[in-house]
């Protein structure tokens, strides 16, 4: 057994990560054939990937899919803990998955993610939810196979987490959902540490894939006939740092565009590591796509500062202002918390001043959330909720406002969609455009998940376009 511990989780390991190739264990393989899983999986890209390994690890056990968790012979819940909201969800599903186990004394259930990698979390489990059969955390994701084998061998509760990331595990195998976009990894983990997070402390130190890693993969996906890739890190333009002298995401992210993959996307982008270089590679080559995520948290330099962010309002606007100078044509989105410990009125104003000069294409808003072990939690905190809420209210209706403008903007024009399949609405196929943009279009030709097409926008709306296929 292995716990969960903060103290560790905080500290960050000088030495050079090992870099360890996965090895299936073979008397495993096949040994659960004929049992069935359910995977949930909530968060972000990340734990959308993780699950791709998950999937894939469960597979060789011989379990296979179901739909509906009722069905299944083990649930499993690969979890997030960004949020309290999303903390509460996994324990609502827990409490459902108690009442199923009543009726269905086999029931292997199991939980994993960022959630694990939380002692308090551990210690509920520990205490409260001793029928949970087995936990184990983001870094112990290889061991699946033995953790869950030996959580039913030995009919006992099975909890490995490492609070360090130790080495970084190549070539664990994955079961894509979609067989024309894709997400790589380039790097794990997050050096940051901005005051509210807890991201740092449940993925671990930053970590890069060598370079040969990821072209490797790519270079696969292009074989394979994948149109889009999505570079994925907490933070992808710290890419390199940790291994390299002189190779960054600037230079990643060209050689990825030079293996000639349709779409290259990367997700997420911390403002202070946005070099001039990373700029420049994206204007040069048509197949990065002009759509950039850049997560402002806050409009007041005075709050960026206790988030411990690195930068203030002026300097986001000026790398805001290059990007959208030197990038034709690039939508950018970003990330916005309200209600951060302290934060008065005229701070709030200062973000709204920064969203109607940014007019950003898309905004992820939220309420600040008090997320244990970190520095924030500990701050005095004197806005109420109710006031936290109405101003998160009240900045939806402008972000909401600049994503309808941005969108009017493009009624008329024609747009490269990658089709992702039929809408609910009959006979309406979606997909999104080069700016990220989700397109609901008609077309007289049949379509195909995968078919790039050009398509004519004939009306707005807040978070969708319609348009119909160029023929
Ligand atoms: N409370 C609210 N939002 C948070 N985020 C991260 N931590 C918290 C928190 N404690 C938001 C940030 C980040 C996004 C992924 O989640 O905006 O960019
Ligand atoms: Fe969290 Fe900041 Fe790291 Fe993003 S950059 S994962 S917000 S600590």
């Amino acid at each position: 057994m292995h716990l969960p511990n903060y103290k560790e989780a905080r500290t960050r390991d000088l030495r050079p990560y090992k870099r360890i190739e996965f090895k299936e264990d073979s008397e495993v393989k096949d040994k659960y054939k004929g049992k069935t899983f359910y995977l949930k999986t909530y968060g972000c890209q990340m734990n959308e990937h993780d699950s791709e390994n998950i999937e894939a690890l469960l597979m060789f056990l011989g379990f296979s899919k179901v739909e509906r968790y009722e069905d299944a012979d083990l649930v499993l819940l690969n979890t997030c803990s960004i949020r309290e909201n999303a903390h509460n969800k996994a324990f609502g599903m827990l409490g459902r998955l108690k009442h199923l186990k009543q009726e269905k004394k086999d029931l292997i259930v199991g939980l994993c993610g960022c959630m694990a990698q939380e002692a308090s979390v551990v210690e509920k489990i520990l205490r409260d939810y001793k029928w949970v059969n087995f936990v184990f955390g983001t870094h112990n994701m290889y061991q699946l196979p033995e953790i869950i084998d030996k959580a039913i061998e030995e009919n006992k509760q099975q909890i490995e987490v490492f609070s360090r990331e130790g080495d970084l595990i190549e070539g664990l195998p994955v079961l894509r959902v979609n067989d024309y976009k894709a997400y790589v990894n380039i790097i794990y983990g997050c050096n940051k540490f901005c005051t509210y997070c807890i991201v740092p402390y449940t993925r671990g130190r930053e970590r890069s894939r060598l370079k040969e890693d990821v072209l490797a993969e790519v270079k696969k996906l292009v074989d394979d006939g994948f149109k889009e890739v999505t570079l994925l890190g907490q933070n992808v333009n710290a890419y390199g740092k940790d291994i390299y002298d002189d190779y960054t995401m600037a230079n990643l992210l060209e050689d990825v565009a030079k293996m000639g993959i349709a779409r290259i996307r990367f997700t997420t982008s911390h403002p202070w590591d946005f070099t001039d270089e990373m700029i420049d590679v994206i204007a040069k080559y048509p197949n990065i796509m002009p759509s950039v995520h850049l997560p402002v948290q806050s409009g007041s330099s005075r709050i960026l500062k206790l988030m411990g962010r690195r930068y203030t309002r002026e300097s986001y606007l000026e790398l805001f202002h290059k990007i959208k100078d030197r990038v034709p044509g690039v939508s950018i989105s970003t990330d916005i918390i309200v209600g951060f410990p302290g934060e008065t009125e005229e701070d709030f104003q200062e973000t709204l001043s920064l969203v109607r000069e940014c007019q950003y294409d898309n905004a992820f808003t939220f309420v600040f959330s008090k997320r244990e072990g970190t520095p924030a939690c500990r701050l005095a905190d004197p806005v109420l909720q109710e006031e936290k809420e109405e101003r998160l209210q009240r900045l939806n209706e402008v972000v909401n406002h600049y994503f309808l403008e941005n969108n009017k903007k493009l009624v008329g024009s024609e747009v490269e969609v990658l089709v992702e399949g039929i809408s609910d609405k009959k006979h309406m196929y979606y997909g999104y455009s080069d700016t990220n943009k989700l397109i609901n279009f008609s077309s007289k030709k049949e379509l195909a998940p995968g078919d790039l097409v050009m398509v004519k926008i004939i009306e707005a709306k807040t978070w969708s376009l319609d348009g119909e296929a160029v023929e």
